[in-house]
Formats: structure tokens, sequence, C-alpha cells
């Protein structure tokens, strides 16, 4: 089908590893604490098994969908991930770039390195902007504003990060990255020399269910809520006006030994009951991964780090490559599934193996 394969997420992340100076290394890779989390949002993927369907005609298989009125190309999205420029010089401005050429939604994070309104100029792909609401709820405004006027779809406000995640290999977590990718974004908005800019612009741990509909109405844009995990909470999130859930543990980078995405997710689905999407990210490297989770019900996919370590081993090219190999690798397996299109995805198509099950 084609010559690209799996083998380049791993090359990627070997490359990564070489090129990058050891604290950026570990700072995208790292997760909380004993980093339990990290390594079972990847596992956790591997307990559930196939049960595939046989002549079926896949002669054809088809990955479009629409994502909050979004055409995608693939159910496979790029995850909000900060500090881009960190990975390559040409940091969200390669990630968009590539985004577009595969016709990929990118969801844009608050602390990306390059102005928001660069990333949306460099691609015309749909986008989403995620928000970390900050402790100068003005500053959050402003943002959302650009935001809004730049053509973002959708906004994506992230719920389990009230405070950063500590994490092991790193030291001195986020004091190691510096102001000029830190406030990027922020910066016309903060008087010269304003010394508590930094705290301004941390994370505000008071946010209740109620920010949900202030950003939905101040900006007019649906609103995700990313990092659930319980199906009570979706149920929560959607009765104070979330538009569509991601189901997240922010990678293992937050709680550690939260529950993983893949073991969470058939409980969310079940709640929200198709009231709206549900997305879903964590330790998704593979097309099973990806079919798994869609079969589970999810209606797309995220992937955090594949990106990062695509941009950090061939920028524009890196991520397209990343990309491009997911899909391949979906579009594969689905065949050997006997599923043809992503309507043909249902949970009678995997079952749990493992230990998780209750
Ligand atoms: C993240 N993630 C994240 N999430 C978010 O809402 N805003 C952000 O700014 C960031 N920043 C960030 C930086 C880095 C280096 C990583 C690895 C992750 C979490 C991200 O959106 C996503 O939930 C995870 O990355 C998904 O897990 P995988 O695909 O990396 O295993």
């Amino acid at each position: 089908r084609t010559s690209m394969t799996l083998t380049a997420l791993a090359e990627h992340e070997d490359k990564a590893a070489a090129l990058l100076p050891a604290e950026v290394y570990d700072y995208f890779a790292a997760g909380a604490g004993a980093e339990t989390t990290l390594h079972e949002s990847r596992t956790a993927w591997e307990h559930y098994r196939v049960r595939p369907r046989v002549l079926r005609d896949v002669g054809r298989v088809d990955l479009p969908t629409s994502l909050l009125g979004a055409e995608v190309s693939s159910p496979v999205v790029l995850a909000p991930t900060a500090f881009q420029g960190l990975a390559h010089a040409e940091g969200e401005r390669a990630t968009a770039r590539a985004a577009a050429a595969t016709g990929s939604l990118l969801a844009l994070s608050t602390r990306s390195s390059t102005p928001l309104e660069e990333v949306a100029a460099a691609g015309s792909a749909p986008w989403w902007f995620q928000v970390y609401a900050m402790r100068d709820r003005d500053l959050t405004l402003r943002l959302v504003e650009r935001a809004v006027s730049a053509g973002a779809r959708a906004l994506v406000l992230t719920g389990d990060t009230p405070y950063v995640g500590i994490k092991r290999r790193v030291t001195g977590t986020r004091i190691a990255i510096p102001d000029d990718h830190f406030l990027v974004n922020l910066q016309q908005h903060l008087d010269p020399g304003r010394a508590d800019a930094r705290r301004a612009a941390e994370q505000d741990p008071t946010i209740t269910l109620e920010a949900i509909s202030w950003l939905a109405e101040a900006s007019g844009l649906p609103v995700l809520v990313k990092g659930v995990l319980r199906g009570d909470e979706a149920v929560a999130c959607l009765d104070a006006g979330a538009a569509g859930v991601v189901v997240s543990n922010h990678g293992g980078r937050q709680l550690d030994r939260a529950v993983p995405s893949a073991i969470a997710l058939p409980e969310v689905v079940d709640a929200v009951a198709g009231r709206a999407p549900v997305l879903v990210d964590g330790g998704i490297r593979s097309g099973l991964d990806c079919l798994v989770a869609l079969a589970l019900g999810a209606s797309a996919v995220m992937v955090g780090r594949p990106v990062v370590w695509g941009l950090a081993a061939g920028g524009e090219a890196g991520v397209v490559e990343a990309l491009e190999a997911l899909r391949a690798d979906l579009t594969h397996v689905m065949a050997l599934t006997g599923a043809a299109s992503l309507a043909d995805l249902d949970r009678s198509l995997v079952t749990a193996t493992s230990i998780w099950s209750p």
C-alpha cells in the first residue's frame, strides 16, 4: 500500500533524542511522578484484542470524517503540545503546514512558541485553539478573541491542569522554559517589564465548570473539555455547555496513576450516549491503537509526542511522515478487520482481555 511504515515513528523519536539537548528531550518525553500512567497510557491499548469480520469488500478503505463541522481526511488529530519551537526552529508553523498538507485537524496550544496568528497563517487546515484559563482572566479572553479572529473553529479547554504536574525527569520543570517561549502569545498584552507576567499567565487553579459557558459565550465557538476520565464528569461538562470531550490524562504528564484513557474511554462513550463527540488521546502509536479507540466509540484520536518527534526529526516533512504512517497503518488494519469505513467500526470488533476488566 505504501512504503511508509510505523518504523518512521520509532526512528523519529530516536532521531529527536540524538538531536535535542537532553533536557529538551526529557521535557517532551517525561511523565509525572513514577511515570506509571505514562507507561500504561501505551500498554492499556494492548489489553484489547480484535474480533475481525471476514469477506467484506475492503478494496477501498475510507478515513475522511467531520468533527464539529470541520472536514478532515482522517480521524487522527494533532494534540496541543506546548513550546514546539524547542523541538524545531520552525516550530508550530511547520506543524500547521504538515496538518494542512495531510488534511488533518490541528489543536494549537495556548503555550505555543509561535504567535497564534502566524500559526493560523502558515496552514490552511481547520484548527482548534486549546485554552488554559490563566490566572489573569482578561489575558485569557484577549487570547481567545485573537484565536477567534484568526479562524479557530473550536476551543479545547484543558481541565486536568490546575497545577502543572511534577515530572521527575525535568529539573526545575517550567523554570527551564525561557520567557521567549512561555510568553510569546501573551507579550503584546503585557506591560513591558510587568513583574508578575509569568504568574498572571499560569493556569488558574480556581476555575470551575462555569468556565465552559464563559468561554463559549465569549467566543461563539463550541468548547470541548480535555482531560475527562469518567462518564459522570463527561456528562457534567456537557450539561455545563461543552460541545464535546477529550478523554485524556495529558499523556501521563499530570496525575500519575490516573486511569489510562483506553480504560476510561468506554465508560465515557456510554455516558455521553451520542450527545457529543468524544475524542481520546494518550499513547496512540499505531493503526491498531486508533482502531481500538474508534471501535470503542471515539470520534477521533489525538497524537501528541509522535508529532513532536516528527517535528524534531524532520520539521514539516517529519510531521507529514508521522501522520501518513499512522494513516497507512490504520487503513491496513481496518482492511484486515473487514472495515471499509469508520462507520464499520463498532464495539463488537474489540474485546478486553485484561486485569482492567471489571
Ligand atoms: C502536552 N499536552 C498538552 N495539553 C494541553 O492541553 N496543552 C498543552 O499545552 C500541552 N502541552 C504538552 C506538551 C508536551 C511536551 C506533551 C507531550 C503533551 C498533552 C497533549 O495534548 C496530549 O494530551 C498528550 O500528548 C497525548 O499523549 P501522547 O500522544 O503524547 O502519548
